[in-house]
């Protein structure tokens, strides 16, 4: 064989190794399902002080593979490695707080909206509330999200600072390091109240709106129809009002 044939055969079993994307089936007959997120973004998904995956989502996802009479296995991530990593077959599907946009819808199947929310500007008493105020300012996002495309959108913001993890721009933020924080509405709501910074921290504007949903790889028909199934009969039994209601106080389904 000449090396290209070696080659094109080397770089085809590799693809084979990686495309482990399970069909419902599979998933049904193996029993358990793997569910990925990220843990690291209250009150969604994080890990308590006990160190237990908790939150929103990890509720959510538990009862949705309940639906299905699947075990989960939760597998955590950095969040912008999650995508890529559903796509080679690392988890059945992601639930991980995903706005749908359509450079992700690109990639990935969206399930219908599991809630809908919108992003935040959060600041120190007496700084920035508009998406005008942010002008000459330096504003702090998660890389990878929705509200890093937002946040370099704005026209004069001064830098757009980018963390591995939410939480580490709202400690940027109270050191005096940043000016602002874009990030979830319930989230920065959860924040203040979590760490008594009712004094200290204002809420500004909504900069976008967005729904957001779980994933699944490109093209997985099966588990897509699965979860949506499984998630709207949740939705009518009452089970997802309750969930929501535990977390938030109310229903936070898209109206
Ligand atoms: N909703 C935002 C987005 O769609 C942020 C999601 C962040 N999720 C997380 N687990 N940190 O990008």
């Amino acid at each position: 064989m000449n090396r290209r044939i070696i080659f094109t055969l080397v770089v085809l079993a590799l693809g084979a190794a990686l495309a482990q994307v399970r069909t419902f089936d599979q998933i049904k007959s193996a029993g358990e399902v793997r569910i990925g997120t990220e843990g690291a973004f209250p009150p969604f998904n994080y890990f308590n002080e006990k160190n237990q995956l908790t939150g929103f989502e990890i509720d959510l996802g538990n009862a949705i593979a309940k639906k299905l009479a699947l075990k989960p296995v939760w597998i955590t991530q950095a969040f912008d490695s999650l995508l890529i990593q559903l796509n080679q077959g690392r988890f059945d599907f992601v639930i991980a707080s995903h706005g749908i946009t359509e450079e992700r819808a690109k990639a990935v199947d969206f399930t219908n909206p599991h809630y809908c929310t919108g992003g935040v500007i959060v600041s120190k008493k007496g700084g920035p509330k508009t998406a005008k105020d942010l002008a000459g300012k330096v504003v702090g996002v998660q890389i990878g999200t929705t509200y890093m495309e937002a946040a370099q959108k704005i026209p004069g913001v001064k830098q757009v600072r980018t963390y591995q993890k939410d939480p580490d721009a709202l400690q940027d933020l109270l050191a005096g390091r940043l000016d602002a924080w874009i990030t979830d509405r319930f989230v920065a709501k959860e924040a203040i109240k979590e760490r008594k910074l009712e004094s200290t921290l204002q809420l500004g504007e909504l900069v976008f709106q967005e729904r957001v949903a779980m994933a699944v790889a490109k093209g997985n028909k099966s588990v897509l129809d699965a979860l949506n199934k499984a998630l709207a009969d949740l939705m009518k039994d009452g089970t997802y009002a309750q969930i929501s209601k535990k977390w938030f106080g109310e229903d936070v389904r898209c109206k």
